[in-house]
């Protein structure tokens, strides 16, 4: 395979599909920063499977506005701390797409406590779908990749776990923890291509990165005490909290054929919170 050439208008500088005939599947993709990276993988001409753990109707609804702007959406229900529905969730891709090119890691939650007020079951609860979800979905979405030859695999990260903050220990833990998911599976996908006789110098390849956006306008953060809001916009060079596209534009580069080269990698996107 080579490299494809980004389809790009050249009096208007718009781009075409450059990830026509790909399929990504994205965790949490139906709300917040995963639903602007549906839409902008699907806007990209990628198909687009979005899992979901309980909001169906949101899953229906996004899949729904992605069909009538012309592109393929599919749901899955499943809860990504568990293995067993994580495998069944690629498994159900597979049939219903035939491939997975991409896999966004995106799914969170956050169980905020000072340590002190922190139980092993909010402990474990975060983990388990922040950091092991990763895991359980990468595994077999990787096995598929490099029998293909080539792939994406983006874990959404966080400033959380770059920094940390009063109050998520065990988020911050999970989110650093993707960090060394990324550059190690980014390692062994690299060999296990090189193995197979599959490392093409000017194919997509099968890279693994990580996202690290700041605080974002999402759900997630408008349950953040105001004052406490406050006090982390005073610590953005920005002044403003990041909107989801902001994000999805990210990732959607480095789906892109021509990023081929960029593997290991932590993109930070927090309006200078962390430099
Ligand atoms: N940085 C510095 N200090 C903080 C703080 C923060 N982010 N959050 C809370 N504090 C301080 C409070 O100001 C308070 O200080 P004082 O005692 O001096 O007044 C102290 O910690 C205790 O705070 P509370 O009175 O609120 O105590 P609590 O036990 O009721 O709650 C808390 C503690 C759970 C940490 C609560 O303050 C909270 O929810 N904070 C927000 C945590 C947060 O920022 N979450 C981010 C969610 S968004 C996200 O995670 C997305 C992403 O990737 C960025």
């Amino acid at each position: 395979m080579t490299v494809s050439a980004v389809r790009q208008d050249p009096r208007t500088g718009e781009r075409g599909s450059p990830l026509a005939g790909r399929v990504a599947l994205v965790t949490g993709g139906a709300r917040g920063i995963g639903a602007a990276i549906s839409r902008q993988l699907a806007g990209q001409g990628a198909a687009i499977a979005a899992g979901y753990r309980r909001g169906r109707d949101g899953a229906l609804a996004l899949a729904g506005e992605v069909e009538s702007n012309g592109g393929v959406c599919t749901v899955h229900q499943g809860h990504v701390g568990s293995a067993y529905d994580c495998e069944r969730v690629v498994g159900e891709v597979l049939d219903q797409h035939g491939r997975l090119d991409i896999l966004v890691n995106n799914a969170g939650i956050t169980v905020d406590k000072p340590v002190l007020k922190m139980s092993p079951q909010d402990w474990n609860e975060v983990v388990s779908v922040n950091l092991s979800g990763a895991f359980y979905l990468s595994k077999p979405a990787l096995e598929h990749m490099v029998d293909r030859g080539s792939g994406r695999i983006l874990n959404i990260s966080s400033i959380i776990g770059q920094i940390g903050n009063v109050g998520q220990a065990n988020y911050a833990a999970a989110k650093s923890g993707l960090f060394g998911l990324t550059m190690t599976m980014a390692r062994e996908a690299a060999h296990a291509l090189g193995k197979a006789g599959k490392l093409d110098d000017r194919g997509p390849g099968l890279t693994v990165n990580a996202i690290a956006p700041g605080f974002i306008d999402t759900e997630m953060v408008a349950d953040v005490p105001e004052r406490v809001l406050d006090r982390v916009k005073q610590q953005i060079p920005l002044r403003r909290l990041g909107q989801p596209e902001e994000v999805a534009r990210v990732v959607a580069f480095l789906c892109e054929d021509a990023s081929a080269y960029v593997t290991g990698q932590v993109w930070a996107i927090n309006g200078g919170m962390e430099m």
